[in-house]
């Protein structure tokens, strides 16, 4: 058996970033508006770096404006996790996006993602929950009208909050606010750290914010102090070898961190971040990690277990996913 085909959770996932390139292309013929530039000759998407990734990306989500387009990207996106054998998967959303942070159209927005969450679930065998995600570049104020639609929208689907975007801008706990509002609303939390920022930014995540898991976080390889404290705390890292790896953060595959964070006994899991960004699915991810580290069906099941372990979701859900893998 291929490693490629075995069951998977994943748990970083942007679902804006997760859209298939054509879908976007259509959306926009659609609805007749110029995105234009945001494609290369081939119909991929076309950036030169994180930051003009970035843009890129906020152009793509233009064309998404209405409830029933974000229920037919969510049924795009699950299908491609499906195809790559996901059966669980946690996804960012973002109140920024869908309906501009006002509570009242957000969740016309998060009703349209669960319903299509529902039907992937029934027709392809994969269940999706909910992160709930601000956006580190809009500032502290937006993400504290996030925050305040995650604290209303908390519950069995929404399960998470979380911090996305520029990583070089502010601090962790510029966003206090908002972590401690999602927290008391009964959230788990999550922050993009470690991606672009050295191991002090992961460090600052945990302390300031006090997040069980981090997005990236594989730049703690470079103080293998901090490396030791994340295996001992049991802090999960959500790695995404192949995103770290278009974005230039890392020069292959052999190169990635993420065999040594393993080696050292931190949490690491496997999620693809922006699949059709970065030309992977989570079936490639898996291929390549097992050229790479020569880890066998044993390494991926065991982090797969971890990765439904770190889940946000409800013991009944966990109880249920753990049947497939
Ligand atoms: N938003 C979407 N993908 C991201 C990434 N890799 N880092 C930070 N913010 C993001
Ligand atoms: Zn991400």
């Amino acid at each position: 058996m291929s490693v490629a085909a075995l069951p998977k959770v994943e748990l970083h996932l942007h679902l804006e970033g997760a859209a298939p390139p054509a879908f976007i292309a259509g959306l926009a013929k659609e609805k007749k508006v110029d995105i234009g530039g945001i494609f290369d000759a081939k119909g991929d998407y076309k950036y030169k770096d994180f930051w003009d990734f970035l843009k890129v990306y906020e152009a793509a989500t233009s064309v998404l404006v209405k409830p029933e387009d974000y229920y037919r990207l969510t049924l795009a996106v699950l299908e491609e996790s499906a195809a790559s054998g996901v059966v669980y998967s946690e996804t960012f959303l973002s109140p920024d996006f869908c309906g501009g942070r006002d509570v009242g159209a957000w969740r016309e927005y998060l009703h349209a993602i669960r319903e299509a969450g529902e039907k992937a679930e029934a027709t392809m065998g994969v269940t999706l929950r909910g992160i709930i995600t601000c956006i580190r570049h809009f500032g502290p104020d937006k993400a504290r009208e996030t925050a305040l639609c995650a604290a209303e929208t908390a519950g069995d689907f929404i399960v998470g909050f979380g911090i996305a975007g520029d990583e070089k801008i502010g601090k962790p706990k510029d966003f206090l606010w908002s972590f401690d509002c999602a927290r008391e609303a009964g959230l788990r939390l999550t922050a993009h750290a470690g991606e672009w920022g050295g191991p002090d930014s992961v460090r600052d995540a945990v302390r300031d914010l006090g997040v069980e898991r981090i997005g990236h976080g594989v730049r703690a390889i470079e103080d293998l102090a901090l490396v030791d404290e994340l295996a001992e705390s049991g802090v999960v890292l959500e790695v995404c070898p192949g995103s770290n790896i278009a974005l230039g953060i890392y020069k292959g595959w052999r190169q990635h961190p993420i065999g040594q964070l393993y080696e050292r006994g931190v949490k690491v899991t496997i999620s693809t971040d922006d699949p059709p960004f970065f030309h992977t699915t989570m079936a490639r991810e898996y291929e390549m990690l097992n050229r790479a580290f020569d880890w066998d069906e044993g390494v991926f099941a065991g982090i797969a277990r971890a990765s439904l372990d770190a889940a946000f979701c409800d013991a009944d859900t966990r109880e249920r996913i753990l049947k497939k893998l």
